[in-house]
């Protein structure tokens, strides 16, 4: 596999390119509604411009996330805010927070019960866990593009992802299991423009290079190009491209009832 479709975060490209994924995250700090004095930790957070969202509130925020590359950058933007390098579905903290804050991270964690135990762990009784992720359908386009063209071209296709795209009813289900009570949940479309000409082929480059992984660079470049073609008439629109991206959104309070 050619280095440039390994799945590696790239600090620089999620910012200049992607960086849709904390600027549609407005409304999800506002649901959280941090309250000056408490705790909070953004769980997941990338190169921390929502813990930095959510630190302007006055609330004491903890970013954390499993990539270092994003830590060292987020340390370097936001030098007055705490971040830490650490594993979503491990992570301990050293007191129970008011708050945990999570914007497009949970559909990489396939170990749902894993992380939300760990969530659960981290939140004093009454704490609340805000949350945005990919749900079910996400990027299903998408998805069937790639897998036409890996037919097409004639490679062995799979139904493996690396993500988990729950219904509110599975991930609530799960959630409700660990002591949490939903309060609020919503899944709904929100095609999301993705940047210039090669936009689909940067996500691509970007978040799926695993499903090249086992071609040459050839034939990825190939397969890249195949992929496109197919989604093209669903996913651009005037000029734009677009990811068809859906996403669950939740509010779930850690009862303290028994
Ligand atoms: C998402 O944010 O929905 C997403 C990002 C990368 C890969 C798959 C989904």
């Amino acid at each position: 596999m050619s280095p440039e479709m390994q799945q590696i975060w790239k600090p620089d490209l999620y910012q200049d390119k992607h960086n849709f994924v904390w600027r549609n995250a407005q409304g999800l700090v506002e649901l959280l509604a941090p309250q000056p004095g408490e705790t909070v930790v953004d769980w997941g957070c990338g190169t921390g411009h929502l813990t930095h969202a959510i630190a302007a509130s006055g609330a004491n925020v903890l970013g954390i996330d499993a990539d270092p590359t994003m830590i060292n950058t987020a340390q370097q933007q936001f030098p007055h805010l705490r971040f830490r390098v650490d594993d979503a579905c491990t992570f301990r903290l050293e007191a129970p927070v008011d708050a945990v804050f999570s914007n497009a991270t949970l559909h990489w964690v396939p170990e749902a019960d894993r992380a939300i135990a760990c969530i659960r762990a981290a939140l004093k009784p009454g704490g609340r866990f805000v949350a945005e992720f990919g749900g079910h359908g996400n990027v299903a386009t998408i998805l069937r593009a790639i897998h036409t063209a890996r037919q097409q071209l004639g490679f062995r296709t799979s139904d493996a992802t690396p993500w988990f795209f729950p219904t509110i009813g599975e991930y609530a289900t799960r959630l409700e299991r660990y002591g949490f009570e939903v309060q609020f949940a919503t899944l709904r479309d929100r095609p999301t423009p993705l940047e210039g000409d090669n936009g689909l082929e940067n996500w691509l480059r970007m978040f799926a290079g695993r499903f090249f992984a086992d071609l040459t660079k050839a034939q990825q470049a190939e397969c890249v190009a195949a992929a496109i073609a197919i989604a093209r008439p669903v996913l651009h629109h005037n000029d734009q491209w677009f990811a068809d991206y859906r996403r669950i959104r939740l509010v779930a309070i850690n009862s303290p009832r028994p």
